[in-house]
Order: C-alpha cells, then structure tokens, then sequence
C-alpha cells in the first residue's frame, strides 16, 4: 500500500506530451539530414530548405526543438526560430515571431505594418551577418488563402529587397507528401531536401517508452509484460503520444488505488481516453476535403470504396484521384482502415471502417 503522501512518478513531467525528452532515440538519421541542411549557414551560406513529412506522433516537432538547442548551444551566427502555424497562420504573425526573436520584444503594438516589420527583419539579418532559420509547424495551417506562398516569397527572396539577408526554411507537416502546389515563384527558391519519419518500428517504441519508464516511475512500478501491452497500444495508433499518456493515466489510476505498482486493468482503464489522443491530434493535419471524406465514413459502419466515393463526388464534384489520395492519407494516418477485399465488381474492391466511434470523429470534427 501507498501511504499518504506516497507517489510512484519520480518525475511526473516526464510524461507530459510537452515535455521535451533528454533522450531522443532512433532519430539520428533525420537529425543528420536537418544538420546537413544547416551546415552551409555555419559557414556563412545559405542553407538548404527542408520538409519534415511523417505521420503524427513520430518526432518531427521533438526533432526541430532538439536541432535547435544544439544550434543555440554552438552559434550565434544562426538564429532558429520555431513558428507554430496553428497559432501564427498569416505572413504577417510569422514575421511578427521573427521580430520578437531577433529583438527580444514584440514590435511596437501601435499599426505596425507587415511591410516595417519584414524590413526590420531583414536588415537585421543582413547587417549583423544572422542567418534565420525557420520552422514553420504544421505548415499546413498555411495552406488556406495560399498564405504559404507569401511566407514562403517573403522570407526566400528577402535577400532580393534587402541585400545580405539570409533566411532558411524548415516546413513540417503530418502528410506523406507536399500535396500543395506551390506558385511557380515560390517553387523556384523553395527547393526542399525531404526528411521523412516513418512510423517507429515496434522495438523502438518499446524502447523509447521503456526509457520514458525509467525516467518518470520508481524501480518496480511498470512490470515488463505491462509495458508489452502498452507498446501494443501505441503501435495500433502509430502515435507515440498514446503510449506516453497511457503510461501517464496508467500511473494515476495505480496511485488513486493506494497501489505500488501498475495493474493491467490500469492500462485497460486508461486506454478509452489515450487512444483519443491520437485522433485528436491526427484530425489538426486534415483539410476541408478530407475532413468530408472522414465524416461520410462514419455514417454506416463499413463501405465499399466505391459507395463512398459517389457520395462524396456528389456533394464535392470531385474525382477519383482526389478521392484515392484521401483515402492513402487517412489510411496512412490510421484514422480509417481501407483493407482490400477479394472481391468486387471489377476485381479488388476496397473496405472502409473508421477506426473510432463515429461519435468520438464527430463531436472533435465539430468543435
Ligand atoms: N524518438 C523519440 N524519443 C523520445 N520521445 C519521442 C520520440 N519521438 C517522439 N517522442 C515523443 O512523442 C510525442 C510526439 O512527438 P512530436 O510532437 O515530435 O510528434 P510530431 O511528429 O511532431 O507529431 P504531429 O505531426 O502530430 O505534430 C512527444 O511527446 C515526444 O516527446
Ligand atoms: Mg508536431
């Protein structure tokens, strides 16, 4: 029994899904190819854009804040700045947190036009010989009104306006692929090198979520074969943010039952709400057209693939291809399994379920 004032977390923070971890494993590749593309700004170049492409919950913003302590900790030179598009989704915010950076205050509150503050920028850039390296997260969140070729014109051809500035692009996003097509002005300065994060295999989530363990729990509070059962989980999802909170919830439910150590009914009790997790991440990544699809596959428990497509042809006017393209995406993200069948009218024909209650999809789509 636990007494009172008895915990099993060593660290609880540990398992916060902010909580940037000491220990960032089976991501050295990727961490080579962003290091790779800053290399030239070190020595006064310009570097090389990059895309970060993977599926939720495989370590591309953890990637980011990790290149960019090691920058921070080795020049002063390059300046990275972590944008997070959600939040910042115009030209004009961008720069705003470019500003605030480089001069550790916001620009003056009083109308401040973006034209003054992209100047500000630039020339600071260009007369301090600082390279700006930006990330800008979930890029995505860009995409409506093309405000992503704005960004992308004005930091890429800064150097056009104002002579010796340098700035370079880390796009991110949750897709297997750009899927936008960029204006042809923006396509010739935007030349990115791909960084893809594949799900993490079963052992390295065993392993990453072991450490995590060690970390966060006293000796003796996670059993082994406890921990098997979590890494199951969180391989179903792909999404490593399930484990981490499972192992979270896990933890409190074993400590609210005055217990020393995690049950599997702790694990069980926890899941409903950690797999969630993932959905509500998966679903941030979504545009309009795929959160249609997503909608329509909830109203029957299975479809043919065919079935769904005129539904959604007849309320979108969209083709095939799109349609296919969606259907990889949100296969891909596991937000829907798309298992093909033997049989069909012609050939092999494709089966639709989605992979929560279609209430959990809707009330999140909703909000
Ligand atoms: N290799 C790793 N080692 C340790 N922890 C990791 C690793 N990869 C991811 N994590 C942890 O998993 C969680 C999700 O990672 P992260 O936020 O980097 O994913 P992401 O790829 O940016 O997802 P999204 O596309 O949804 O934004 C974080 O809490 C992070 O600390
Ligand atoms: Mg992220």
């Amino acid at each position: 029994m636990l007494l009172w004032e008895e915990t099993l977390f060593k660290d609880r923070d540990i398992f916060e899904l902010d909580h940037l971890p000491d220990q960032f494993l089976h991501r050295e590749r990727q961490l080579d190819s962003l290091k790779f593309c800053i290399r030239p700004a070190l020595q006064g170049g310009r570097p090389v854009n990059a895309l970060c492409l993977g599926p939720p919950g495989t370590g591309k913003t953890t990637a980011i804040f990790k290149l960019f302590e090691e920058i921070e900790a080795h020049s002063t030179r390059i300046v990275p700045v972590h944008v997070n598009c959600q939040m910042d989704s115009t030209r004009y915010a961008v720069f705003y947190q470019l500003y605030k950076k480089i001069f550790e205050h916001a620009p003056p509150s009083s109308g401040i036009s973006f034209k003054r503050v992209f100047e500000k920028v630039a020339q600071h850039s260009a007369d301090e010989d600082k390279v700006l390296i930006v990330a800008l997260d979930d890029i995505n969140y860009l995409f409506p009104e093309k405000e992503v070729d704005h960004v992308l014109y004005s930091l890429l051809r800064a150097h056009e306006t104002c002579p010796g500035a340098r700035m370079g692009v880390i796009g991110i996003m949750s897709e297997l692929a750009l899927n936008y097509v960029l204006d042809p002005r923006v396509v010739s300065v935007f030349q990115a090198e791909e960084v893809i994060f594949p799900l993490y295999s079963r052992n390295e989530i065993k392993d990453i979520l072991s450490r995590r363990s060690q970390m966060g729990f006293y000796p003796g509070v996670i059993a082994d074969d406890i921990l098997e059962t979590v890494v199951d989980h969180t391989e179903k999802s792909g999404d490593l943010r399930v484990g981490i909170d499972l192992l979270k919830r896990a933890g409190l439910n074993a400590e609210k039952r005055a217990s020393k150590s995690i049950s599997p009914e702790d694990v069980a009790s926890s899941l409903e709400r950690s797999r969630l997790v993932h959905l509500t991440y998966a679903l941030k990544s979504l545009k309009a057209d795929e959160k249609e699809v997503l909608r329509m596959a909830t109203l029957q428990e299975s479809w043919r693939a065919g079935e769904l497509f005129r539904l959604f042809h007849e309320k979108t006017g969209a083709g095939y291809t799109r349609f296919h393209e969606i259907l990889n995406k949100l296969d891909a993200i596991r937000l829907i399994n798309a298992d093909f069948t033997g049989q069909g009218e012609r050939g092999r024909s494709r089966i639709i379920r989605v992979r929560y209650e279609a209430e959990e999809i809707l009330s999140r789509l909703n909000q």
